[in-house]
């Protein structure tokens, strides 16, 4: 094993309280494209033209359109080990916030996985189960719910009225075919609008205090898979830093992070983070 490898998991099993900080790159495993760097969203699309609150009233279909096809990519893609086992050990060690910049609700499924193997082999307590499959799928529900992450930039499975604004989860395949086939909202009628966060909008109310009060009493920052590109977000890591945590960044290529790690881990989510955590009751 690496020094660098042997030292971050020193540093992790003393802490007893850990933010981590993911972005694409912890999905890239999974087949979600990243937005920056090869292949990434923003080398084919113009942010422009799809994500901000100007291209939405402008050609709603068209950004429909776009966050429907990238809805039904990310539901076909399964969560990988980094998900998984992250889950996994947020539900035995506790202590741990996770926050994400990332709107594919793979932490979660990753968690409902971690929850149900948990169960199985007997690691977690649960009342009323019994072996039955449902009843184990239902009791693991709750307990993945504890490894659920802080969501700065929203989810795909998520929408919101732009009349009444009323928010709720929305799933399934969208008809961009015309703005007439758009989904409405069954309150009021209003079109609805992906829950995400565009450019030029402000984050959800509650998320980011929550996501930077978990950083500024992080004893350890571990940031998986994202560029550091996008503030407010991205300012997580210094918030942590400078209230005296320790920065273990994961990362294949270059981030805004790297002077400031402790630790810097040059591999993928999918080798490292299981390599990092194995060992620590996962
Ligand atoms: P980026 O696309 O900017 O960065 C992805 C990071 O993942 C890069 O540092 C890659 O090197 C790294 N990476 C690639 N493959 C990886 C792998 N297998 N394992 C680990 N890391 C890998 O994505 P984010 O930093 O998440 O915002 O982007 C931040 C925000 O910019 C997004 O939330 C989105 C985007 O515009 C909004 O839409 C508001």
């Amino acid at each position: 094993m690496s020094d660098d490898l042997t030292f971050a998991r020193g540093i992790l099993a003393r802490a007893e309280r850990v933010v981590v900080f993911t972005g694409a790159g912890v999905s890239a495993e999974s087949g979600v494209p990243t937005f920056r760097g090869p292949g990434g969203l923003w080398k084919t699309f113009r942010p422009e033209q799809l994500a901000t609150p100007e291209a939405f009233a402008r050609d709603p279909r068209l950004v429909w359109e776009w966050y429907g096809w990238r809805r039904d990519l990310v539901a076909a893609c399964p969560p990988n080990l980094a998900h998984v086992v992250l889950a996994r050990w947020m539900l035995l060690r506790g202590g741990v916030t996770l926050v994400t910049q990332n709107v594919d609700d793979l932490h979660e499924r990753g968690a409902e996985e971690a929850a149900l193997g948990l169960l199985r082999e007997g690691r977690l307590a649960a009342a009323a189960v019994n072996g039955d499959e449902d009843d184990l799928r239902a009791a693991a529900r709750p307990i993945a719910a504890r490894a659920a992450p802080i969501r700065l930039h929203g989810s795909l499975f998520h929408v919101h009225c732009t009349r009444c604004g009323e928010q709720r989860e929305h799933h399934g395949a969208v008809d961009a075919t015309s703005e007439t086939t758009l989904p409405r909202c069954a309150a009021c009628g209003g079109l609805l609008r992906p829950g995400v966060v565009w450019f030029g909008e402000a984050l959800p109310e509650g998320a980011l205090e929550a996501a930077f009060a978990a950083a500024a009493v992080a004893h350890v920052c571990l940031v998986v898979g994202t560029a550091g590109a996008v503030q407010p977000a991205a300012a997580l890591v210094d918030e942590a830093a400078g209230a005296g945590a320790r920065v273990i960044v994961v990362d294949p290529g270059k981030t805004a992070y790297d002077g400031m790690a402790d630790v810097r881990l040059w591999g993928t989510a999918g080798e490292m983070v299981p390599a990092l955590l194995a060992g620590s009751g996962s």
